[in-house]
């Protein structure tokens, strides 16, 4: 039986959700993430005083947790009988699958390892009412459907980073957050414990790395954009002690989740080098950072700096049981190397042919101790840079190129690209979101990403072990803030790493949220629900142009205004396209019989003599960055000025482009103006040239070597091109945009091409 049939067979079962059993309510199957094979049974099984449980020592993790879960959690104290069963079965492939049996009198769990069992019981934890997330079930008798499931991961590496470098939590609420991705099935919490910001983890070799390495004296406030840059005067920071990690790491073992710290080098080290100013290659002092960014003062390549990471390094395996020790390696500057005595005679020394070959220089030799201490390197893709060290796995965060070069080197791959990845970015259009970095990655982008790139075999794809999204807290200062922006996020990427392509889909997935949400309150997580947004979309076709709109959830209606005024319960119910022949502002919410459920979408559309006419480029947005395609530069709707990855913005990188409108008559225009995203933090520049050129027909050019366009900022993120004309009559217009070209030393992403971001070219 296919997902979707099982789906709406439960679905005629029972009601979405505490339906009647013998009057008492039942949960009905709504598993995150979407277990492979899924069939709902008739019937119950009535967990109650005199139930049983019964599991041997080759289950203790997942057993404990079971009973503990039940017990801790309900009046029901469990019996010492086999009627919820762990099972040993050697025959289950994956060692971390396991099969899933409520039946009418008994559960068994059959797994190969605990690991297997453990998400066996993550899956029934989903079949037990909400009140067992927070102590409020008082029932002491409790259905649970009867379902079989079979179920195994699709990847081996499935995570979740935190960067606790610029804001810092507390240990409980890391804990928490271990939680959440166990009951998840992920495994993996990779720890990002020292920034340029703060030093966080007690390595007690180096006491001035708790007293000033873990401390600033005063933090950014606002956007990095916003300048004048200001800050709030308070000293910030702290470190977890010896004691606090170990006693995190043995929390996460107790849910199977291994935690993989990160030890940045040899850049993003300016705290520690402010504590010790000598690993840097100046010797000067500085201090720990106090704004957000790529700073130039790195550990310097000397033994010295080596003597010391290898120190820290002895104290953080023994802290750390994981195979993997975190190197970072991404965003190093070279400045200081290129004018340092003694950088420069280990280049000559090590016959090393410049700082990039430096940079692999560092690593390797950090690989080497890691290895001989029985330790495997991950490093963030620039470890790419002047050649891979030999055993390192990559973690491939600026897009997926970086995968596909390590992967054909038979490197192991965890995928991290910004574009689906970075649960920093906005999930929302919402102007009343908070404050983020930039960019736009809504939960249904997550949901659709795949972690094996288009570019790799089938041989090639092995190497990608899985993925993981990355909370990078710079604009994150409370643990209410990240699990704003890590939830709903995590729960589609946990279905992306777990789930099988033929079990996912998204509208069934945003009904499994909008249940699951109730569990995350249950649990005080503070997520995010944009779950009643609503996407209008312009639509161009046989010369006549209409606005759509539409919402994932089914079973409620959109009401829409066109005069200004906030919908109600009273404003029209949207059932078809509406047209568009003028510019207009729509206004529309997601509403059930009672109330508006979400925020208000507010669409405006400037309609110009370009809207619905013909366009074509002569590249391909990057397939990250795509858009609305190509026609959205022309339908009169401007992209949100931080969110340069709505479907507005077309991104394109490092490439010039050329712009060819067709108006399909000579038509007169009076204007040209165009619009560009200038969020230089994120590697976004605008053009270094923008020329046009009229055409009476596709090759009757009317100005030759072309006009160029003037910029002029428009806000803190956009800035126009544009000129005016005095009643010239045209078809065709062409637009020559040459990309900024390569990103200078000192900025963020130096020496990396600078992306190029249009959203609208409006004619009048
Ligand atoms: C990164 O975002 N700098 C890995
Ligand atoms: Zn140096």
């Amino acid at each position: 039986m296919s997902f979707k049939k099982i789906v709406a067979l439960s679905v005629f079962i029972s009601f979405l959700f505490n339906c009647k059993n013998e009057e008492l309510p039942y949960v009905n199957p709504q598993i995150i993430p979407a277990p492979n094979h899924q069939i709902i049974t008739d019937g119950f099984f009535m967990l109650t005083r005199t139930t049983g449980l019964s599991y041997d020592s080759k289950f203790e993790v997942s057993g404990t947790f079971l009973k503990s879960f039940i017990e801790n959690n309900s009046n029901i104290t469990l019996t010492n009988s086999d009627d919820i069963l762990f099972i040993y079965d050697a025959s289950i492939d994956n060692s971390e699958g396991y099969k899933l049996d409520v039946g009418t009198k008994s559960i068994t769990i059959k797994a190969k390892t605990d690991q297997g069992a453990f998400y066996a019981v993550q899956s029934l934890r989903q079949l037990l009412p909400i009140g067992f997330e927070n102590k409020t079930h008082a029932d002491i008798r409790v259905p649970i459907k009867c379902i079989s499931i079979e179920d195994a991961p699709q990847f081996k590496y499935r995570g979740m980073h935190l960067d606790v470098g610029r804001h810092m939590f507390s240990v409980d609420f890391i804990k928490k957050y271990i939680d959440a991705l166990a009951m998840l099935k992920m495994n993996t919490f990779h720890w990002h414990l020292t920034e340029d910001q703060g030093w966080r983890i007690e390595i007690k070799k180096y006491p001035k790395l708790q007293e000033v390495a873990a401390f600033r004296n005063e933090t950014l406030i606002g956007h990095y954009s916003d300048q004048p840059h200001q800050f709030d005067g308070k000293r910030y920071g702290g470190f977890y002690t010896q004691e606090e990690v170990k006693d995190i790491v043995t929390y996460a073992q107790s849910r199977h989740v291994t935690v993989i710290p990160e030890i940045e080098l040899p850049g993003h080290a300016q705290a520690a080098i402010s504590a010790y100013p000598d690993l840097g290659c100046t010797g000067e002092q500085v201090d720990v950072a106090t704004k957000w960014g790529v700073f130039e003062h790195i550990y310097c390549s000397k033994d010295e700096t080596f003597n010391f990471l290898e120190d820290v390094l002895d104290e953080v395996v023994a802290l750390f049981p994981s195979e993997y020790i975190h190197i970072g390696g991404d965003e190093a500057p070279k400045t200081k190397w290129k004018t340092c005595q003694q950088c420069q005679n280990r280049i000559k020394s090590e016959g090393l042919k410049d700082e990039h070959e430096l940079q692999n220089y560092f690593i390797t030799r950090i690989e080497t101790y890691l290895n001989a201490k029985g330790k495997q390197i991950i490093g963030w893709d620039e470890i790419l840079e002047g050649g891979l060290a030999p055993n390192a796995t990559v973690m491939s965060w600026r897009g997926t190129k970086g995968a596909v070069e390590a992967a054909k080197q038979k490197h192991n791959v965890v995928m991290t690209p910004t574009s689906h990845c970075y649960f920093d970015y906005y999930q929302s259009t919402n102007t009343d979101e908070p404050t983020a970095i930039g960019g736009f990655l809504p939960l249904e982008k997550v949901y659709n990403f795949n972690p094996i790139p288009e570019e790799l075999d089938q041989e090639e794809s092995k190497y990608i072990l899985g993925a993981q999204g990355n909370i990078w807290t710079e604009y994150m200062p409370t643990q209410e803030h990240v699990e704003y922006m890590a939830f709903p996020r995590m729960l589609a990427m946990s279905e992306v790493v777990w789930s099988k392509d033929n079990n996912k889909d998204y509208t069934n997935f945003t009904q499994r949220v909008e249940h699951f949400n109730e569990r995350l309150d249950a649990l005080n997580i503070n997520y995010a629900n944009h779950l009643y947004e609503i996407s209008g979309e312009l639509v161009s076709k046989n010369n006549t142009t209409s606005y759509h709109l539409s919402t994932t959830i089914q079973d409620k209606h959109i009401r829409f205004t066109l005069d200004g005024s906030e919908p109600n319960l009273t404003s029209e119910i949207y059932t078809q396209a509406i047209p568009i022949d003028t510019s207009q502002t729509i206004k529309a919410a997601v509403f059930n019989s009672e109330k508006q459920l979400g925020t208000v979408f507010s669409e405006t559309i400037n309609y110009h003599k370009a809207v619905g006419k013909t366009i074509t480029i002569n590249k391909t947005p990057h397939k990250s960055y795509s858009g609305s395609g190509p026609e959205g530069l022309i339908n009169g709707i401007s992209g949100s000025d931080s969110r340069y990855g709505d479907k507005e913005w077309l991104g394109f990188w490092g490439e010039d482009i050329e712009i060819m409108i067709d108006l399909g008559e000579d038509t007169e225009i009076n204007s040209i103006q165009t619009r560009f995203y200038n969020g230089n933090g994120q590697w976004i520049y605008i053009p270094s040239e923008i020329k046009v050129d009229l055409f009476k027909t596709e090759t009757e050019s009317l100005y030759g070597n072309g006009l160029t366009l003037i910029f002029s900022p428009d806000s803190k993120n956009i800035a126009s091109a544009g000129m005016g004309f005095e009643g010239v009559t045209t078809r065709y217009i062409k637009l020559y945009i040459k990309n900024y070209g390569t990103i200078p030393d000192g900025k963020q992403g130096a020496g990396n091409k600078a992306w190029t971001f249009i959203d609208e070219i409006i004619i009048n």
